[in-house]
């Protein structure tokens, strides 16, 4: 079963601002789960549907196998969800901000209160219980939003942006926390505009780039492929066939020129090397770049972009 599902989910704010322009995702239980884009891409639009806090314009949502439109209070008790926003009451002690969260899922207070502790210490903030939220550091206001989303057992734990402003340590073992959770069976979705933090963290990934998934595949394969780079080769004679050498695909642009994808195993000095078997130099190169790095450096410029503003502001 799909710990999520989504067939062409639209959502306009308004009446023209599209947000999601017909997304279709399926994310098996168990996965870890990424997604990546932008600011403005539309992440928190599409977490903001799936939890139930924003309505969708169309298409369909199935959490854990129960479809929001039918079975909406089934699919918001699978969902643990750790926003992008601080949305707590921070004039509430920490402890009771976990427990009074069991309570909206009618756990009783007393085991509430049993379940509050697990989360809290999972998180490493038992010892601030008693403190008013306020008083919380940014760091420990997001791990506290992580364990209010842990205290009903969730089967799918979604957090948005989870580690922004949060500085360097925190996020190492925030993230090592996150695998755990995943460890113990609770599928784990999380946006980032960092890619590092998805190439860490996530087996899945996919790109989501002004409402479109642009791209979705396993985190090594894309790995694979970004590495794979892609460079015009001169040649110092002309060609009349394209040489065939194994592990690298090899296209003829004219007569001088080769366009070649290099995987990272054999390198460039690989290539050149089987070329020049084949009585083929290589006079000049050029490095192109794949269409995934294109993506990956626009995201990161964008991201950069977003960085930059906020710091300012
Ligand atoms: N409540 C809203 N009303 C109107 N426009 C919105 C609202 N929330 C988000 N948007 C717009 O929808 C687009 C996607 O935003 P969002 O989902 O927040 O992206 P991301 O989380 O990837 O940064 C942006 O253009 C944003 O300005
Ligand atoms: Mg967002």
């Amino acid at each position: 079963m799909s710990a999520l599902l989504l067939r062409d989910l639209r959502k306009t704010y308004g009446n023209r601002l599209e947000a999601l322009k017909g997304v279709d995702l399926e994310i098996p239980e168990g996965e870890f789960f990424a997604l990546l884009g932008p600011n403005g891409a539309g992440k928190s639009t599409l977490i903001s549907i799936v939890s139930s806090l924003v309505n969708k314009t169309s298409g369909r949502v199935e959490v854990c196998g129960y479809d929001l439109d039918r079975d909406r209070e089934a699919a918001k008790r699978c969902i643990g969800l750790v926003p992008q926003e601080v949305n707590f009451n921070q004039f509430e002690k920490v402890a009771n901000i976990v427990i009074n969260q069991a309570g909206y899922y009618g756990i009783p207070r007393r085991e509430a209160i049993v379940r509050a502790e697990r989360c809290l210490r999972q998180v490493d903030l038992w010892d601030k219980r008693n403190v008013v939220s306020r008083q919380l550091s940014g760091g420990m206001k997001r791990r506290l939003m992580i364990a209010r989303a842990l205290v009903h057992d969730p089967r799918l734990l979604i957090l948005d942006e989870p580690t922004a402003g949060v500085d360097i340590e925190i996020r190492h073992s925030m993230w090592e926390f996150l695998r755990s959770v995943n460890r113990r069976g609770t599928t784990v979705i999380l946006t980032t505009h960092y890619l590092e933090e998805a190439e860490n963290l996530c087996r899945h990934i996919a790109i989501i780039d002004h409402g479109r998934i642009v791209v979705n595949r396993r985190m090594q394969e894309l790995l694979a492929e970004v590495q794979t780079q892609r460079y015009t080769l001169e040649l110092k004679y002309p060609i009349s066939q394209v040489p065939v050498i194994e592990g690298y695909a090899v296209e003829r642009e004219d007569a001088y020129t080769l366009i070649a994808e290099v995987p990272p195993e054999g390198g460039v000095h690989g290539l050149f090397t089987r070329l020049a078997a084949q009585g083929i130099e290589v006079q000049g190169i050029r490095n192109g770049s794949s269409r995934l790095e294109q993506y990956f450096m626009r995201l990161i410029a964008e991201s950069g972009d977003r960085d930059g503003a906020g710091a300012a502001a």
